[in-house]
């Protein structure tokens, strides 16, 4: 686990010249070109994505899979935080220490290049030159679809707007952010599995369900640091979600508790690897980074 840290900076960045790749280019000329770049070259821990690099460690899948599903991820990840942040959702001005996309280019261009980062994705999964049968393909596309909109992302967003300036059961928080932000990290490591040749069904089930600790505890912190942390750390505004009387961990839980169960997602997110011996020590190394992340 030692070069973990070597490991992980190794493919940030490599994750950001795969970005660059796959963008459109540059052109001052076009607001939503250039308010589609300043979404994504921004400065993202790129958590999702290195989930991906880190499921290659155990299953071989082919490289430009590995880019054109990473470019999928942090594109449709960067269109979910443009429309997060615009007024009529959670009007946050900041994101990755930096102007949130429609300060800087104004409602009707962030509402764009959220739709068009959306489709973007999509073109990537769909591809010519992804060396992945037709079959395959048709169930990677349809399992980030499903992680993303009616029974994902985008419900957990309506659910996250419902939930607000209300009383909820853990239960309800829990199923929140497991379509919130549970589901395309759970997509984030199927699809690299589906798109190798392995079809280890053992190994499947440890995978998701590591990845289902995993956006747990991804959520957790999420709630804690914007409590805890402080703004030019974060690069986001904190205290937004007491300001906005969100319904969170720690506005049902209280921090320590929300503490405790973090550590306890993440002993179950190594237990469910464990079976997988030393090549799920980058999966674990992600476990960790995700709990201790400071921003
Ligand atoms: C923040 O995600 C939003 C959530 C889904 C909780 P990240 O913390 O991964 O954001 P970036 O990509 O690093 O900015
Ligand atoms: C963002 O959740 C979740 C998605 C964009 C799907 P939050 O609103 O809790 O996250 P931050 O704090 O703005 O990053
Ligand atoms: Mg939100
Ligand atoms: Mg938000």
């Amino acid at each position: 686990m030692n070069n973990f840290h070597e490991w992980l900076s190794k493919k940030q960045t490599l994750i950001e010249s795969m970005l660059e790749k796959n963008l459109p280019e540059s052109n001052h000329e076009s607001d939503l070109n250039e308010a589609i770049r300043y979404s994504i070259l921004n400065g993202g821990k790129r958590i999702r994505s290195t989930l991906v690099f880190a499921i290659a460690e155990i299953v071989e899948v082919d490289p430009i899979a590995i880019e054109k599903i990473v470019c999928a991820i942090e594109f449709l990840h960067a269109y979910s935080l443009v429309h997060d942040d615009m007024p009529c959702m959670d009007n946050d001005d900041l994101r990755r220490g930096k102007l949130s996309c429609h300060k800087k280019f104004g409602e009707s261009t962030a509402l764009l290049a959220g739709d068009a980062l959306q489709s973007l994705a999509f073109s990537c999964l769909s591809c010519p030159s992804l060396p992945i049968k037709a079959e395959k393909r048709l169930e990677i596309i349809h399992i980030f679809s499903n992680a993303i909109g009616l029974k994902g992302m985008a419900k957990g967003q309506a659910l996250d707007i419902k939930n607000t300036n209300k009383k909820i059961t853990l239960n309800e928080l829990k199923t929140m952010h497991q379509y919130k932000t549970g589901a395309l990290i759970n997509a984030s490591c199927l699809m690299p599995l589906l798109a190798s040749e392995n079809n280890d069904t053992n190994m499947l089930n440890c995978i998701d369900a590591y990845s289902k600790s995993i956006g747990l505890i991804f959520q957790i912190k999420n709630d804690i640091l914007d409590k805890e942390a402080n703004k030019d750390l974060l690069g986001k505004t904190p205290g937004k979600d007491e300001k906005d009387n969100k319904s969170t961990f720690v506005s049902l839980l209280g921090i320590d508790e929300s503490k405790k169960l973090a550590a306890n997602y993440y002993e179950n997110a190594l237990a469910s690897i464990q079976p997988l011996g030393g090549k799920a020590d980058y999966l674990a190394g992600i476990a960790e980074f995700v709990m201790t992340r400071s921003y």
